[in-house]
């Protein structure tokens, strides 16, 4: 189990994590989804002990990541942003060697290399040079070198960036199949990466939790009904400012994309809070005004736009 307590982390005066809390459980995959720049991988780097944090603080396995670095490492494996792979070593050559440098007792140095390029699908290429892998295969070198002693933890940073379709399919599946022996952190500005294996996922967005739940309730979170799309007959101004005016309506926007109608009727967009079924609300408004509703539906959000205007209103803000 990760659990991560009220982390910040700055650079100097960038402030690269603010306050940041969520919880991985065993043996659950973890998507931690965030735009470039969010600080995914400063997280990533104060959980596998390779910075401190500012403040705050993280337990992995029970161990807090500045009082027990050891322990922690010994229960860690971690899949960079940059692999440091060495291109002229043979796959098992490279595997034996981490395995060394992290202390995996020589008995079992055999049945843990074994195991690794099993789960990751490259015992074929054992005796093959780094450097003469394909993209994927070496991606899956860097996934086995993580795995090779055993962690009940696996952290992995950005695994598909740069593969093919086909590469990147096989790569998911492959994390997939290590759900449950290994509580694992993917991180990602993907996605649909986190939606096809992730169990849960925590937003990130300039260095905050902007969201977090599994697919299911992160879209639930904004149910039809709070986006609503109103066809109305009426003057414009006066048919925002009363739109504007109901209770629980964050904004309204003309609808651009629809196509001009005669005379006054116009599309609107309104957008109400979380929680907020407006629709039979704005239906009474429009008519008591006297004004011709036209078209009322509420508009389907997938979790692309959830994440997008997640990570986009806290730039704004
Ligand atoms: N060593 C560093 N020194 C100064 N600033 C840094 C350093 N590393 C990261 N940052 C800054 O911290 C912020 C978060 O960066 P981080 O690499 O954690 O983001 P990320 O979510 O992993 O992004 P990406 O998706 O691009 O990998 C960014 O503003 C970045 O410029
Ligand atoms: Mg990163």
């Amino acid at each position: 189990m990760i659990e991560v307590r009220n982390l910040s982390k700055t650079y100097g005066d960038v402030t690269a994590v603010e306050d940041v809390s969520f919880i991985a459980e065993k043996g659950e995959i973890l998507g931690f989804l965030g735009p470039n720049g969010a600080g995914k991988t400063t997280t990533m780097r104060v959980l596998t002990c390779y910075l401190p944090p500012s403040s705050g603080s993280a337990i992995v396995d029970g161990f807090d990541v500045v009082e027990e670095s050891m322990e922690v490492r010994r229960r860690i494996g971690y899949l960079p942003e940059f692999p440091p792979l060495y291109a002229d070593m043979t796959v098992s050559s490279y595997l034996t060697f981490v395995a060394k440098i992290k202390g995996v007792p020589s008995a079992q140095l055999k049945s843990r290399m074994d195991e690794a390029m099993e789960k990751t699908g490259i015992a074929h290429q054992r005796n093959n040079v780094i450097g003469h892998l394909s993209k994927g295969y070496r991606q899956r070198v860097g996934l086995a070198q993580a795995l090779v002693h055993n962690p009940s933890v696996l952290i992995l940073d950005e695994p598909t960036v740069g593969l093919d379709p086909r590469q990147i399919i096989e790569i998911r599946e492959t994390i997939k199949a290590l759900r449950g022996e290994h509580t694992i952190i993917l991180c990602t500005h993907i996605l649909p990466e986190v939606s096809m294996t992730c169990d849960k996922i925590v937003i990130i967005s300039e260095g905050c939790i902007v969201g977090e739940g599994t697919p299911e309730s992160l879209m639930s979170q904004l149910k039809e009904g709070e986006v609503l799309r109103a066809q109305i007959a009426g003057p414009s101004d006066e048919i925002r400012e009363l739109l504007s005016g109901i209770d629980g309506v964050l904004d309204v926007v003309d609808d651009d994309t629809a196509a001009p109608k005669d005379g006054d009727e116009q599309a609107y967009i309104v957008t109400a809070a979380p929680g907020h079924d407006i629709r039979d609300l704005v239906a009474k408004r429009i008519v008591d005004g006297g004004h011709g509703l036209r078209e009322l539906r509420g508009l389907e959000m997938d979790l692309e736009d959830i994440f997008l205007q997640l990570t986009t209103q806290e730039a704004e803000a």
